[in-house]
């Protein structure tokens, strides 16, 4: 069976084909590279001694895409490709509904042409909006605050609204919370083009010296140290859960064909969590300075994670060390990303 996996070059994506290609599963990637580098592929075939197809191209090129599911007789669709810097999004919001809705639409149109139905996709806890009760539940109100949460929540209904329609497709929409963490061979992880938006890199670079401190974003909030709580998981938990997810798409009746998860841990960690463990796992001083709160960001966010296990009989394994631990594994072999 031949699964397409778009944004494969990606962080998440790249770590999906390792776990898809140990599983037995051939990969297609199609990746147009706007935030990666064909050597996470290379280095996903190492991972695993297997070799993928990747097709560089674009998902708004619906042509391209219908050709490619038809010529690989690709089964499936994990589609991850997209835009997803949440501050970026209020600046380029047409490059957001561009890349992100109008993507998947041709991505989905292509499929159709080709009969492939079965489906996965990235969405985000961010379609949550303020949590109004924690843990997030799956039937919490769908609210998000700001561009990119609009354009995942826009598809998100695209997907039931498909699925709706025709009996024929097999939809799983997989909201991720914090994914950071990398394999821990070292040989794959997360490589931020520019100053890093989210905390594990930009942790992960005081560390290693190309930045001098952390600026911790509000120190006021109503949690135990004052500083934002999330529900951080590693990478490789989170893409066990798309194999999980793809085999749950089988046992889906055309009554109810589509299905929405959280994928997280359900535990929740402070800035000052996260600087203490990822000081404990490099052994080096994080320096960091409070600063007043970001704009948009939440005190707590984590998930409620049962109905992951009941439907996709999965949970994360991996705890806060092993994300820190792998996390300075990737950036000690690999001081300027794939880029060395
Ligand atoms: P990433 O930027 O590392 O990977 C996305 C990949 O898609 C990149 O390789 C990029 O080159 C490719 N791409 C972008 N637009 C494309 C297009 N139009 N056509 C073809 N390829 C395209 O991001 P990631 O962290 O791996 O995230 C993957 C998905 O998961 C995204 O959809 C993101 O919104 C979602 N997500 C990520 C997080 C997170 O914190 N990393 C959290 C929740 C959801
Ligand atoms: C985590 C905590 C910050 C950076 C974002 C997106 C979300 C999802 C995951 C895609 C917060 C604090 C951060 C820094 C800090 N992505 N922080 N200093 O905001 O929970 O989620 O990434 O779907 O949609 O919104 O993650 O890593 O940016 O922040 O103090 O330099 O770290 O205030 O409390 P966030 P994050």
């Amino acid at each position: 069976m031949t699964i397409l996996i778009t944004g494969g070059a990606g962080y998440i994506g790249s770590h999906c084909c390792v776990t898809f290609l140990d599983a037995g599963y051939d990969v297609v990637v199609l990746d147009n590279l706007s935030n990666s580098n064909t050597a996470s592929l290379t280095r996903a075939e190492e991972i695993s001694g297997r070799k993928l197809v990747f097709e560089q191209g674009d998902v708004r090129d619906q042509a391209t895409v219908e050709t490619l599911l038809k010529r690989h007789e690709c089964t499936a669709v994990i589609h991850f490709a997209g835009l997803k810097a949440v501050g970026e999004s209020t600046r380029y919001p047409l490059a957001y509904y561009d890349n992100n809705v109008i993507g998947t639409h041709r991505l989905l149109s292509a499929m159709a042409n080709a009969g492939v139905r079965d489906l996965i996709f990235s969405s985000s806890a961010t379609v949550y909006g303020e949590p109004q009760q924690l843990p997030l539940t799956e039937e919490h109100s769908l609210n998000p605050v700001n561009p990119y949460g609009r354009t995942k929540l826009i598809v998100e209904d695209m997907l039931r609204d498909l699925a709706a329609s025709d009996p024929g497709w097999r939809i799983g929409i997989l909201r991720y919370f914090n994914p950071v963490g990398a394999h821990a061979s070292g040989l794959i992880g997360e490589d931020p083009l520019g100053v890093p938006n989210n905390l594990m890199p930009f942790i992960t670079q005081v560390a290693s010296g190309r930045r001098e401190k952390l600026n911790v974003f509000g120190n006021d909030y109503e949690t135990r140290d004052g500083t934002g709580v999330r529900d951080y998981i590693h990478v490789v938990d989170l893409v066990e859960g798309h194999l999980r997810a793809y085999h749950a798409l089988s046992n889906l009746d055309g009554r109810d064909n589509c299905f929405a998860v959280n994928l997280g841990t359900g535990d929740g960690y402070s800035v000052l969590e996260m600087v203490k463990a990822f000081e404990r796992a490099s052994n080096r001083i994080i320096s960091y300075d409070f600063v007043p709160r970001r704009a948009g960001d939440v005190a707590e966010c984590f998930a409620d994670t049962k109905k992951a296990q009941e439907l996709l009989s999965w949970s994360a394994e991996r705890e806060l060390h092993n994300m820190c631990e792998d996390t300075w594994n990737w950036v000690c072999k690999n001081p300027k990303g794939y880029s060395d």
